[in-house]
């Protein structure tokens, strides 16, 4: 088998999401497949600073030095994902006794978690999403649900953007450098939620605090049109900011069907195809024109992934390349040969 990660070569680097138990699992499918990797939880601040507290005891990085120590017995590059986000981040982070931690409570802790991570993972991981999902669905306003915003979601500057948006970009800058950082988010490929992005990414990059976008890419196989695709990859980095596909995976599912499917229709196999075929001739197309610099797939095989909890609990589904005992489905053909 031909490895993604070697035809790829010329145009980017391609990487999967993993856990520390899937580089068992899914290990030899790993090396031979991608060259670069994502930590699908292990980062993320319930998983690496569990405990309130700033000093040593309160971070555990076990699992997150777990798939670091791999990436680099494999020469694979890591992406850090995340440093704020309103979910998986725990409750003590927004508390003070029995009430809610004041502002700059929240954003000392913040502050601080920021340049923790900065440092134990300076010169191993290359780039981070600093701020994930702020945006909301709706007219690409903010995400106002957010613990984060309601404890400094005021503008600052005149800039429009949240204050804890601008904070983590400034902290991430200030502890690391030379580090590339991210805005990641979903859904920020055509509309409202598109507009909403370039316009708080101008605002960052006027501030020379953000190097790249990351467009998730949790899409179907019926959406989204490719050339939709295109143009937010084109307008991201008409700004003048690298841009990646960071989370890819197409659901064999409509958006909003909660119907189940024994096994996976042939049909759909082939829908599933042609939509990775065409989304990889956009991307090819893209990073040859100096726009794309990385795919990054959630996951690698059907048999580990998110999409089998979300939107239904326990529903299988079939969103990647290969398929729950690991071997190449057709999309890995029209992905692999054009
Ligand atoms: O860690 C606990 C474990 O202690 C417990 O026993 C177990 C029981 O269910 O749950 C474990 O937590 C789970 C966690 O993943 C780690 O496995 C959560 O229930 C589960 O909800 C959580 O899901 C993750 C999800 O983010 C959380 O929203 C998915 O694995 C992960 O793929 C997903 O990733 C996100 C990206 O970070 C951001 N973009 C969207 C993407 C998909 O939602």
């Amino acid at each position: 088998m031909t490895s993604l990660a070697t035809i790829y070569r010329p145009y980017f680097p391609v990487g999967a999401a993993v856990e520390p138990e899937t580089l068992t699992t899914q290990g030899s499918l790993l090396v031979s497949q991608v060259n670069s990797v994502v930590a699908e939880n292990a980062m993320k601040w319930e998983c690496i600073h569990p405990s309130s507290g700033s000093g040593p005891a309160a971070y555990d990085f076990r699992r997150a030095d777990t798939i670091v120590e791999f990436a680099s017995r494999h020469g694979w590059s890591v992406r850090g994902h995340n440093l704020v986000w309103h979910q998986q981040c725990p409750s003590w982070v927004f508390q003070e006794g029995a009430g809610s931690a004041s502002r700059e409570r929240v954003l000392g802790r913040m502050r601080e978690h920021i340049a923790a991570l900065l440092v134990h993972f300076r010169g191993s991981v290359y780039c981070w999403d600093v701020v994930n999902e702020a945006l909301s669905e709706r007219a690409g306003s903010w995400r106002v649900d957010s613990p984060w915003f309601r404890a400094a979601g005021a503008e600052v500057d005149g800039t429009g953007v949240p204050e804890y948006v601008l904070r983590a970009f400034q902290y991430a800058r200030a502890a690391d450098p030379s580090v590339q950082l991210f805005y990641n988010d979903y859904r920020i490929e055509s509309g409202d939620k598109l507009r909403g992005a370039l316009e708080l990414v101008r605002a960052l990059r006027s501030k020379g605090l953000i190097d790249g976008v990351g467009i998730q890419g949790h899409w179907t196989i019926f959406e989204p049109d490719p050339e939709d695709v295109r143009h937010a990859i084109v307008s991201f980095a008409s700004l003048g900011v690298k841009v990646q596909i960071t989370e890819l995976d197409l659901s064999v599912f409509r958006s909003g069907d909660s119907a189940s499917l024994p096994a996976l229709p042939s049909e759909l196999e082939r829908r599933q195809a042609k939509q990775y075929g065409a989304l990889f001739k956009v991307f090819r197309e893209e990073a040859q024109a100096g726009r794309l610099s990385g795919v990054t797939f959630w996951g690698i095989a059907d048999d580990h992934t998110w999409l089998d909890d979300y939107p239904v609990k326990g529903r299988k589904d079939w969103p990647l390349l290969f398929d729950t005992a690991q071997r190449p489905k057709s999309a890995y053909g029209t992905v692999t040969q054009w």
